[in-house]
């Protein structure tokens, strides 16, 4: 099978893209990322993206009328790089149900909960003030759903008694660079799909947490 070709989409920091840049230059992926988009001019993962080689370019979402036509260019620049899958990192605009379906089962996002809880913004702050125990990250199929398509993987972290939502994000995002990459391989390798109930591995229907792995769940450091 020929190389997977991946499309990223950024609107800032680009750490997840980073780690997937990475992992993909040190042989860990059977992927290939062949284009960044930002809908930012500013995100400052462009220039990470850029000094790694890849081709980036920014669609301004100010540029356009609407959602519609915005996702209608967006929709026909990432198909021009053929891409096999599509990973949102950290792109900070909801998608149309028409983009949405156009990359149908090619489209994957890295939601900072451990999904179904707390979709949309302020995930760590809503963990600590439900007194959670534990918060985390979840990379999913995307569906026309806000963050509620199938689970692919979640990683967990415990919340500390002196934890602020910055602090706790730093470890989550810890987790998510190793959860994205890992979740993107599934894919580059043949043995994740979704159908019409969620997402499928080695042929199995998955749980609605998808793949928990002890493996992922330790942070380095
Ligand atoms: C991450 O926390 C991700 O889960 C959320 O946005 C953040 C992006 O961070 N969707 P980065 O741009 O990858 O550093």
């Amino acid at each position: 099978m020929a190389t997977p070709r991946l499309v990223i989409l950024i609107s800032g920091t680009g750490s997840n893209m980073e780690a997937l840049i990475r992992a993909s230059a040190a042989g860990e992926l059977d992927g290939r990322v062949v284009a960044v988009f930002s809908n930012r001019p500013d995100a400052g993962g462009l220039a990470i993206a850029a000094k790694a080689g890849i081709a980036t370019e920014v669609i301004n979402h100010r540029d356009f009328a609407d959602r519609e036509t915005f996702d209608a260019a967006l929709a026909e620049r990432i198909e021009a790089h053929q891409p096999d899958l599509v990973i949102l990192a950290g792109f900070m605009r909801i998608l149309t149900a028409s983009f949405v379906r156009r990359f149908r089962g090619r489209l994957m996002n890295i939601h900072p909960s451990l999904l179904p809880k707390y979709p949309g913004l302020d995930t760590h702050q809503r963990a600590i003030d439900a007194g959670d125990s534990e918060a985390g990250a979840t990379v999913h199929f995307v569906t026309e759903e806000l963050d509620g398509g199938p689970a692919i993987v979640q990683g967990r972290v415990a919340i500390l008694a002196d934890d602020t939502a910055a602090s706790l994000a730093s470890r989550v995002l810890a987790i998510e660079h190793r959860l994205y990459p890992y979740a993107v391989q599934l894919f580059c390798s043949g043995r994740l799909t979704m159908n019409e109930r969620g997402a499928v591995l080695d042929g199995q229907q998955l749980p609605e947490t998808g793949v928990v792995d002890a493996q992922l769940q330790r942070v380095a450091g």
